[in-house]
């Protein structure tokens, strides 16, 4: 049977150090603060949005909620973002996406002051991660790390594959990896012979967004499987949540994530440390030991 890793338990405790360094910093003057940006009524958006802001404040920090209409303007937009960028109580922003049409969202995101881009989205940031020197980090891929660094202690020469390119996880997590000397593949709609490839993998990230899409026949014994996906499907009666991985098939695997319960948790953890991280830095602070394994490259 594959071990389970705990993204929910791992993702309390992360949460828990963050609390810890935000009460210090706040201790000091002021505590981290995250302003968080809402524009129309998407329900999802607005369940994403609602988890974030509680958890901000359940890790001792301070939230700017700012929601404006599906019909506010780009303009509208980035005078908000402006303020932000010149608000010193707001160390982090986060632009929740997607955004309406007729909103340019690269433009958006080109807005935010990089020291203040807690999701690694600013290409400054994908700039940094590239080169392996530093910035923020998007925090589904780092929370990908963090869940890799608990079963793994040498990532050296491992084959990586990623299922997925997208520039919110496939890219990013594949850059981690590669830092980390993993041998890294990267997959896509039009690969070819996926199942041979996932085959080789010592470590596989899947972000696929396709229910089920990875069987149980396609992993090698030993591998360990981070599932990313969140597929809402129909069971019958039932509504669940499932990932791109075949659970049920996994258990030769070495280590799999759950689907609810892996990286999801992670993700709102990672955006918490973000903050953290963006607060240390943009008042000098030394960051704390135990933080540079991940952000590794850091300057
Ligand atoms: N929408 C879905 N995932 C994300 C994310 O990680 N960050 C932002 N800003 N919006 C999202």
């Amino acid at each position: 049977m594959a071990d389970l890793i705990d993204g929910e338990s791992i993702a309390a405790r992360l949460r828990a150090r963050v609390k810890c360094e935000a009460t210090e910093l706040a201790a000091r003057g002021t505590p981290p603060g995250l302003a968080v940006v809402l524009v129309g009524e998407d329900p999802a958006s607005q369940v994403y949005v609602r988890s974030k802001l509680r958890r901000t404040v359940e890790a001792g920090m301070t939230s700017f909620e700012h929601r404006l209409p599906t019909s506010a303007s780009q303009d509208d937009l980035l005078q908000l973002i402006a303020r932000l960028n010149a608000d010193d109580r707001v160390d982090g922003i986060l632009v929740q996406l997607p955004l309406p049409g007729h909103i340019d969202s690269d433009l958006v995101l080109d807005a935010i002051d990089p020291l203040k881009d807690v999701d690694g989205f600013h290409p400054v940031n994908v700039g940094r991660l590239s080169a392996g020197t530093g910035g923020l980090i998007p925090c589904t891929p780092l929370g990908c790390m963090m869940l890799l660094d608990t079963v793994i202690d040498d990532f050296r020469g491992l084959k990586a594959v990623v299922i997925g390119k997208s520039n919110i996880v496939g890219k990013p997590v594949a850059m981690l990896l590669l830092e980390r000397e993993c041998t890294v593949t990267v997959t896509h709609i039009a690969t070819r012979n996926l199942p041979e490839i996932v085959r080789g993998a010592d470590i596989l990230v899947v972000a696929a967004g396709h229910a089920g899409l990875v069987r149980g026949d396609w992993v090698k014994p030993g591998a360990v499987v981070i599932d990313v996906g969140i597929n809402r499907i129909v069971d019958g009666e039932k509504r669940r949540i499932v990932g791109d991985v075949a659970f049920d098939e996994m258990d030769h695997a070495g280590s799999v994530t759950p689907v609810p319960g892996g990286v999801g948790p992670m993700t709102i953890a990672c955006l918490l440390e973000n903050t953290v991280r963006a607060a240390r830095r943009r008042r000098a602070e030394p960051m704390v030991a135990g933080d540079e394994a991940v952000h590794a490259g850091s300057a």
